[in-house]
């Protein structure tokens, strides 16, 4: 029901180190059953969406199968990049023109904005993400992807520890 942006953060709001590599966060310790895991999130999910650079990443990191059950949109003008055992589809345009797509698809599910942080600017800056859930890595990268590039504002609904990480979710802020 709810449209989320759900990622991790180094603490100086990086999501990719400047050489494309996400081994600062995935070697962190963390409990995905715990608060903020992603067991109970990807239970939550009924639609995805994807920028064509973490499709790639993805591609990559997780060589075989196609790891997402639900309904998975790429952003690319470059569809020749989908591998052709990936049951994804792409879109190119205007996130508005997509986004009631990706409700309906989601059914009585959230929508999960899966960044990265150009993708996930498009639709905040369209006014279509509800949620912000990030859990914070504890170093900082001094470069890379950036979270969230792009003015916006949010109210702090609550926060939490799992292990190493320091979680927060804000609600997009009225006004
Ligand atoms: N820390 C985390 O949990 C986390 C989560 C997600 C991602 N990441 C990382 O973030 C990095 C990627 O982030 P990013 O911000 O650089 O890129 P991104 O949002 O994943 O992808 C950007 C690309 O998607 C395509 N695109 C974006 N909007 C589009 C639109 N409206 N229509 C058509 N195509 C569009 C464009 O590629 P083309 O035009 O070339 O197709 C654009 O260069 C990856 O390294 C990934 O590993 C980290």
């Amino acid at each position: 029901m709810s449209t989320i942006y759900f990622t991790s953060s180094s603490l100086d709001g990086y999501i990719v180190d400047d050489q494309g590599s996400l081994v600062w966060l995935t070697s962190r310790d963390v409990d995905p059953a715990g608060p903020f895991g992603y067991q109970a999130f990807s239970q939550s999910v009924g639609a995805l969406v994807m920028g064509a650079t973490t499709y790639e990443w993805v591609v990559n990191d997780r060589p075989g199968g196609w790891p997402y059950p639900q309904p998975t949109w790429v952003l690319t003008h470059r569809p020749q990049i989908l591998r052709p055992n990936h049951p994804v589809q792409t879109f190119a345009g205007d996130v508005a023109e997509l986004h009631p797509l990706l409700v309906q698809v989601a059914g009585y599910k959230d929508v999960w904005v899966v960044g990265g942080g150009d993708t996930a600017a498009q639709f905040v800056h369209a006014g279509l993400v509800d949620e912000l859930v990030v859990s914070y890595a504890p170093c900082t990268l001094g470069s890379g992807g950036r979270l969230l590039p792009t003015k916006s504002e949010w109210s702090l609904i609550e926060s939490t520890v799992n292990r190493d990480f320091v979680c927060a979710r804000w609600r997009r802020a009225v006004g």
